[in-house]
């Protein structure tokens, strides 16, 4: 399979041309509002709420409040039309009920399908332990907007397939190592879309640079520190042989979209394949994807 990824270095607009398409999709990739609110259903999580209200609206630009800048990220999808919307995860800062209905009624306006896939912080409050019990009993609370699957998901969409899975602790289980292996088993080109980057050799050093730790999937560099202080543990097999699959067999992978490190970024895979990390929106970013037959 050929593709030629002919816009990439854009923060805001991707283009790529993939053999054999037989129409012209436009996509809208979405990541890290970090919308935080919470009402009385989630008294734990008030004050917590509010600081972090606070926190974002000091990085928004114009001091807008987070959730504005989710409502026009929708917007412009619909706006350009396009064919599905991507939304991969921190969409908010807290699984708090009074969040989860901000993202609702966010979807509820897209007049595309979408896909949306978990973030560290969808599934988290601080007052609760950061761990793999925690993001399973959030789960229940996005299962309709994961068609009750928010570990991994697939829509295929014209002639291509687009895949979501959560790999928000770092990690792919072999459950979802076997689900990505099946659904890149087919003709179609596919794109994957994640909340953690993986680990490439372009966007390590820029990751480290701002985050001090290499807090992507499956990178080697960790200090002992800050594997504690991420919780990000040993690397699973599964999770390297996940690396495996998308670095070097993954042929009819055109592309990753992801969030979590909070700069745009785009950087090789394997030949033809390119990653790219969108700007986050509570900085007013998104990202179109400009899919075109090559020609
Ligand atoms: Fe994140």
């Amino acid at each position: 399979m050929h593709n030629k990824h002919l816009q990439f270095e854009n923060d805001s607009e991707t283009i790529i041309a993939i053999d054999g398409l037989a129409q012209e999709l436009t996509l809208l990739h979405i990541t890290d509002s970090h919308m935080a609110t919470a009402d009385d259903r989630d008294p734990d999580a008030l004050e917590d709420a509010a600081r972090f209200k606070k926190l974002f609206e000091t990085r928004t630009p114009n001091n807008v409040p987070t959730r504005q800048l989710f409502q026009e990220a929708l917007a412009h999808s619909n706006t350009i039309g396009a064919d599905a919307t991507l939304l991969t995860g921190d969409i908010i800062h807290f699984p708090s009920h009074a969040a989860l209905e901000w993202i609702e009624q966010g979807v509820q306006s897209l007049q595309s399908p979408y896909l949306y896939t978990l973030g560290n912080h969808d599934w988290h409050f601080p007052h609760l332990e950061w761990n793999d019990d925690t993001r399973l009993a959030h789960y229940p609370r996005f299962n309709h907007l994961t068609n009750n699957t928010p570990a991994a998901q697939a829509l295929d969409l014209a002639d291509i397939r687009l895949i979501a899975i959560d790999n928000s602790n770092y990690h792919l289980t072999p459950e979802q190592l076997a689900f990505l292996r099946q659904q890149l088993a087919t003709d179609r080109p596919c794109l994957l879309f994640i909340h953690i980057p993986i680990a490439i050799p372009s966007l390590i050093p820029a990751v480290v640079e701002v985050w001090k730790e290499p807090i992507v999937m499956a990178a080697d560099g960790w200090s002992e520190e800050g594997k504690k202080k991420w919780r990000v543990g040993e690397h699973y097999e599964s999770t390297l042989a996940c690396h495996k699959l998308l670095t070097e067999e993954a042929q009819n992978l055109v592309a990753i979209f992801c969030g979590h490190v909070h700069f745009s970024h785009s950087g090789e895979v394997h030949p033809g394949c390119m990653q790219y990390v969108t700007k986050p929106c509570f900085e007013g970013g998104y990202r179109e994807i400009r899919l075109k037959p090559m020609v």
